[in-house]
């Protein structure tokens, strides 16, 4: 049996929901602790990811190594706003109605000790393409080179298995995207989008010359499981990444925002985060989430 969230590593499902919950004001250590563990038994036969965020893990007194609160990027004048929220949960699904009926039960179960305070309904497109139409995920790592990326190695059982979360809901401007051509489309993510061929004649802002994994010393592999999300006429991407640690990532928006050369990544151009965040993922034990750690 795997000591690691094994829904961080499946294909993107047909649909999904992401819960972001907070405290409720009055609920103590003991009760909160008593609430994740219920949670993780009575959904350990659904398809979920669940993160713990760094505004929880300093309630419960808890020092993760390696877990600290989504930094400050002000350094740039692009707003990552920043978005502490204390439970993260990813639900999977095939139909959407089986997600409305698993947040029902969730909320409930919940009801004393945390609120769901944002929502967002996301779901696959034309096979795992953003909503732009470019294939999303391409530069995935694989097999054991995901495991090797997603997951901290510890001797520690309690954080074996564990994983770093970095959470952007991205908004895109669908009239700004629209409006370019199809070269310059294809030259702001560096790939051609009738076949995904990746283009040597992009320009440095092109997202994927940005955020090229092999070219960071030391290399910075994220294991990348987003997807698009809706809600009336507004769209983007739900940008997830699992890490060993937050260090690839944070390399890599580093570079997106320009503050290494003054070269900002062309996706601006089109869309921005609307919320950022950070959450720990427990390792598993016994088909439960090992919540070891907390005690
Ligand atoms: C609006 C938000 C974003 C969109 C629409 C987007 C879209 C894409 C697309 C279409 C690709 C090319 C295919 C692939 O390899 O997956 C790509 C690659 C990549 N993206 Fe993003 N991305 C977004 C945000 C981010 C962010 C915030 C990061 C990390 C901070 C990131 C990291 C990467 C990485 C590591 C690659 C692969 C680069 C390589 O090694 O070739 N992306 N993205």
């Amino acid at each position: 049996m795997s000591d690691f969230q094994t829904e961080i590593l499946t294909p993107i499902p047909a649909h999904a929901v992401y819960l972001h919950c907070c405290r409720v004001a009055n609920a103590d250590q003991a009760h909160i602790i008593a609430a994740l563990k219920q949670l993780s038994s009575q959904l350990s036969d659904k398809t979920v990811v669940i993160g713990l965020g760094a505004s929880l893990l300093d309630f419960l007194n808890i020092q993760i190594p390696g877990m600290h609160a989504f930094p400050d990027f002000s350094a740039s004048h692009l707003d990552m706003h920043a978005y502490e929220t204390d439970l993260w949960i990813w639900l999977k699904a095939k139909e959407r109605g089986e997600l409305f009926h698993t947040t029902q039960q969730i909320s409930s179960l919940l009801e004393e000790s945390f609120r769901i305070i944002h929502q967002v309904d996301a779901y696959r497109f034309q096979d795992g393409r953003d909503l732009t139409g470019y294939e999303d995920g391409t530069e995935n790592p694989e097999g054991e080179a995901a495991c090797e990326c997603a997951f901290m190695h510890h001797d520690q059982a309690a954080l074996n298995g564990g994983s770093f979360l970095a959470v952007q809901q991205w908004q895109h401007s669908f009239a700004a995207f629209n409006a370019m051509s199809a070269i310059d489309k294809d030259h702001m993510i560096g790939r051609r989008l009738t076949d995904n061929e990746e283009l040597d004649d992009a320009p440095e802002s092109a997202h994927v010359k940005r955020t090229a994994q092999e070219n960071f010393s030391p290399e910075a592999f994220i294991l990348r499981r987003s997807m698009p999300w809706s809600l009336q006429d507004h769209g983007g991407l739900y940008f997830t990444a699992f890490g060993h640690s937050f260090d690839a990532f944070e390399a890599q928006l580093t570079r997106m925002l320009g503050l290494e050369d003054g070269i900002v990544d062309a996706l601006f151009q089109i869309s921005s985060p609307i919320m950022s965040s950070y959450f720990w993922c427990p390792p598993m034990q016994q088909g439960r989430l090992n919540l070891s750690a907390l005690d």
